[in-house]
C-alpha cells in the first residue's frame, strides 16, 4: 500500500455509543477518503491475531476481550502523509493526553477503550488493511 494510504478501526465502545457517524464525520472533514469500510465482530482469536505485536503487554488479554466484546468498524482511508496525519486527528492513545479537536479528545473513555485504532506506520497500514479486506 502506498503512503497514502492508513487504516483505522473503531472500537467497540465508540460503535456500541453510536459513534461511527460522529468519527466517520470528523475523518471525511480530515481530508481522508474512505477507501474501504466494514462493520465487523471479531472473535477473541482475531482480536488477538490483529493485536499479536501486542502479546507480551501486560494489557493483552484485556485488550483481546474488549476488541472481541461487539462490532468494530475497519477502514482504509486515503489522503497525502495519510499514517502520520491520521495519528493527529486521532491524538494520544491515552485520551487524559489527547489535544483538543481529536477524535480521542471527543470519543474515547480511557487507555483501553480509545474510540479508534490508527496504524503507526506505512507498513502497518498495510498489513493491517489485508487483515481485513485481503490484497
Ligand atoms: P491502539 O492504538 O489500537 O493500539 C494498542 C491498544 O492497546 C491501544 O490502542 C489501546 O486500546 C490498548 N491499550 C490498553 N492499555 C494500554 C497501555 N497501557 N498502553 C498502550 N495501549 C494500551
Amino acid at each position: 500500500m502506498a503512503t497514502n494510504r492508513t487504516f483505522t478501526m473503531i472500537k467497540p465502545d465508540a460503535v456500541a455509543d453510536h459513534h461511527i457517524g460522529g468519527i466517520l464525520s470528523m475523518i471525511e472533514q480530515g481530508g481522508f477518503r474512505i477507501v474501504e469500510l466494514q462493520k465487523v465482530a471479531l472473535s477473541a482469536e482475531r482480536a488477538g491475531e490483529f493485536y499479536a505485536v501486542h502479546r507480551e503487554r501486560p494489557f493483552y488479554h484485556d485488550l483481546v476481550r474488549y476488541m472481541s466484546s461487539g462490532s468494530i468498524v475497519a477502514a482504509v482511508l486515503e489522503k497525502d502523509n495519510a499514517v502520520a496525519d491520521f495519528r493527529t486527528l486521532i491524538g494520544a492513545t491515552n485520551p487524559a493526553n489527547a489535544a483538543d479537536g481529536t477524535i480521542r479528545k471527543k470519543y474515547a473513555k480511557s487507555i483501553e477503550a480509545n474510540a479508534v485504532h490508527g496504524s503507526d506506520s506505512d507498513e502497518n497500514a498495510q498489513i493491517e488493511a489485508e487483515f481485513f479486506f485481503g490484497k
